[in-house]
């Protein structure tokens, strides 16, 4: 089976005008003006990031590029500057399907197989609150911790965390449109990926396309070992956008 016709469980059919092409030295290339919004993480009542907030839209024309080096000036666009910023734009992530990768793992409870590949970690750390949805998968018995871990894997940007219900016999998924988010963490004091919603397709530039998913996170910041994924280390970099 070629990659092209690879999609992961859970992930909707959509418009065939909606693509993100990468360029090898270059910027994302995005057709189809999806939605793309600056989504601030917020905390809960204890100081933990819990949900996200939008701040700001930016317009997108039926073909837009993205800044993907971290350097461009225009930001969240393009404006040439990957040609003599100082990045790797090498594309080295696996064209696995992130479940049935080497480093996945699975967490068993009582109503959910939970799914980790932590190689696709983007440090946004909802999944971390209320005492961690790896806690919570073992207790769904109790209603409020099975919210808990609802809640939780559904915000994971980057798909890393996935729910396959026991019962339903079937991955449960957001209900996810088109569109795009560019991440700000004020809590890290670091601005974060491109989230990619909705079972957007994306092409590498020798024409083959990566598992198609719901919930994918790229880089923006032009750091990654694991592109074109994000991999968190915009963190350590305490990168910013200044959007
Ligand atoms: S944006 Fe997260 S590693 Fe580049």
């Amino acid at each position: 089976m070629k990659n092209d016709e690879k999609t992961e469980p859970g992930t909707p059919t959509i418009d065939a005008k909606y693509k993100i092409e990468i360029l090898a030295k270059g910027p994302y290339i995005v057709h189809g003006k999806p939605t793309l919004e600056q989504k601030r993480i917020i905390n809960n009542e204890d100081g933990e990031p819990w949900d996200y907030i939008k701040d700001k839209s930016f317009e997108m024309q039926e073909v837009t590029s993205l800044c993907r080096c971290g350097e461009s000036k225009n930001k969240p666009y393009c404006d040439g500057a990957h040609t003599h910023a100082n990045w790797n734009p090498e594309l080295t992530a696996p064209m696995t399907p992130l479940l049935e990768d080497e480093d996945a793992q699975v967490y068993s409870g009582p109503d959910y197989d939970m799914f980790d590949n932590p190689d696709y970690c983007v440090h946004v750390g909802i999944c971390m609150a209320k005492n961690a949805a790896w806690r919570a998968v073992r207790h769904t018995d109790d209603p409020e911790r099975k919210a808990v871990l609802e809640h939780e894997v559904e915000r994971c940007p980057s798909g890393r965390l996935k729910l396959f219900s026991k019962e339903e016999k079937k991955f449960i998924e957001p209900d996810l449109k088109p569109s795009l988010a560019i991440i700000e963490d004020t809590k890290k004091k670091c601005s974060g990926p491109l989230w990619v919603m909705g079972g957007i397709p994306i092409v590498r530039p020798d024409g083959e396309t990566y598992v198609r998913r719901n919930r994918v996170t790229l880089c923006r910041c032009g750091q990654s070992h694991n592109k074109p994924y994000c991999d968190g280390s915009h963190v350590a970099e305490q990168w910013k956008d200044n959007l």
